[in-house]
């Protein structure tokens, strides 16, 4: 009797716990679709895990002359946890690069930069059932809410898949993963 007892509450916890899990996630966690199958622009991707800016790095479609823009990288927190504990992206990954401008004068500012408007957003998604290649890319121009998945033979997939260290992700330039990629054996 005293067995099953213990036995029904670790049962009774483990499903509270799996409750508390599944709430903290959202259910707009992972990618969401519209019917026809276009990618709905991450609402939240602010209040995700920032993961680095870069400062006017120049290997991208989004490169300009003038003061330098800031790529912003931000995951779904889901799939950040998911990451400390395997140092791999599990399946329903999303990873949000927001490019902005900068400026360098404004304010009190006498040096450096800081960021402003925003000129682009593109997104990375694993859905490993929905995508031939597992991942695909997707741009959002201002304004727009719904986006199809970039065609597979732009240049976002051949760069991402020989230079990425990570899978096709470019975790070599986000610093507090570099690390946990390296313990667990993630990087390519
Ligand atoms: C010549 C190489 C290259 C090409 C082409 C390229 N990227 Fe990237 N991408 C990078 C690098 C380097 C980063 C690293 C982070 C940064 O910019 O701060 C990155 C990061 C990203 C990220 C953040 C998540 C990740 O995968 O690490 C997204 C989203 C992204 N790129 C989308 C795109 C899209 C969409 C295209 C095509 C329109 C594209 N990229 C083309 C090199 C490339």
């Amino acid at each position: 009797m005293r067995t099953t007892g213990t036995g029904m509450i670790a049962v009774a916890l483990m499903a509270a716990a799996a409750v508390l899990i599944g709430a903290d996630q959202g259910p707009t966690d992972g990618p969401q679709y519209t019917k026809d199958g276009k990618l709905t622009r991450p609402p939240n991707y602010r209040e995700w895990i920032f993961l680095s800016s870069g400062l006017g790095m120049t290997y991208g479609p989004l490169a300009s002359p003038g003061d330098p823009r800031f790529d912003n990288v931000f995951v779904n927190r889901a799939a950040y946890r998911g990451f400390l504990e395997t140092g791999r992206w599990p399946d329903q990954t999303v990873l949000v690069l927001e490019v902005r401008s900068s400026q360098s004068k404004g304010s009190i500012n006498r040096g450096g930069h800081f960021q402003d408007e925003v000129a682009g957003v593109e997104v990375h998604v694993k859905d490993e059932k929905r995508f031939p290649r597992k991942w695909a890319f997707f741009g959002f121009r201002e304004g727009e809410q719904a986006s199809t998945a970039i065609p597979a033979t732009a240049g976002c997939y051949s760069c991402h898949e020989q230079n990425g260290a990570v899978d096709t992700t470019f975790v070599q330039f986000y610093p507090t993963l570099i690390g946990v990629a390296k313990a667990k054996g993630g990087m390519k």
